[in-house]
């Protein structure tokens, strides 16, 4: 992902600059619809980031990450890969809900891409899972397709990324589930190997 530098005040700006910019971003058209902006949550740094498409309805609501039914069982995933959610860095590609929950365009992930790349920058995570397609193709490129790279480590900017199934996938067809747990059987094993 090349850095838009030019966007921020300061080369590196603090977590609290890149959070004011968000608050106030009128970057794309969904800015228009929000009640929040949905940065992101947990430690900074944090050695392990937890990727997803973008805000639903009670995240809209709430102006947290991941807390409607898919965050309910994102924080399942996250438990029985044995962190807990505290100790993790939750966000998504875009802040602002798209509406009606549709997938975001690529001008609206394009937008919110300075804020990702700064937050990967100050979360520092060593590894990131990154939720669904929308999250696979933000890192992967636009023609990825999840059934194809999910299960896979694939390394992006000296980050191990491993991509899988969206929660919402997994309420929708539970046969999912088998999958993504051995995808975050992976995530656990590298971070163990990695942190000891
Ligand atoms: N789905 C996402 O991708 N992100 C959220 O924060 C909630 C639901």
């Amino acid at each position: 992902m090349a850095r838009q530098l030019d966007f921020f005040s300061q080369p590196e700006p603090s977590l609290e600059e890149v959070q004011r910019q968000a608050l106030l971003c009128q970057r794309c058209r969904l800015a228009a619809g929000r009640r929040h902006v949905v940065f992101g949550e947990g430690p900074v740094p944090a050695d392990l980031m937890w990727i997803g498409e973008g805000p639903g309805q009670t995240e809209d609501e709430l102006g947290r990450p991941f807390v409607g039914r898919a965050g309910e069982l994102l924080t399942r995933i996250i438990e029985a890969a044995g962190f807990r959610r505290e100790e993790v860095y939750i966000t998504n590609i875009v802040m602002c809900r798209p509406p009606g929950n549709r997938t975001p365009l690529p001008d609206e992930m394009e937008a919110c891409r300075p804020f990702l790349e700064e937050k990967l920058r100050l979360v520092a995570p060593k590894i990131a899972v990154l939720l669904g397609s929308t999250a696979a193709k933000a890192f992967l490129g636009p023609d990825t397709r999840i059934t194809q790279v999910r299960g896979r480590w694939h390394h992006v900017g000296g980050i191990a990324v491993m991509p899988t199934y969206h929660p919402a996938a997994l309420l929708r067809d539970p046969r999912k589930k088998r999958e993504v747990w051995e995808d975050v059987q992976k995530v656990r094993d590298l971070y163990r190997e990695l942190m000891g």
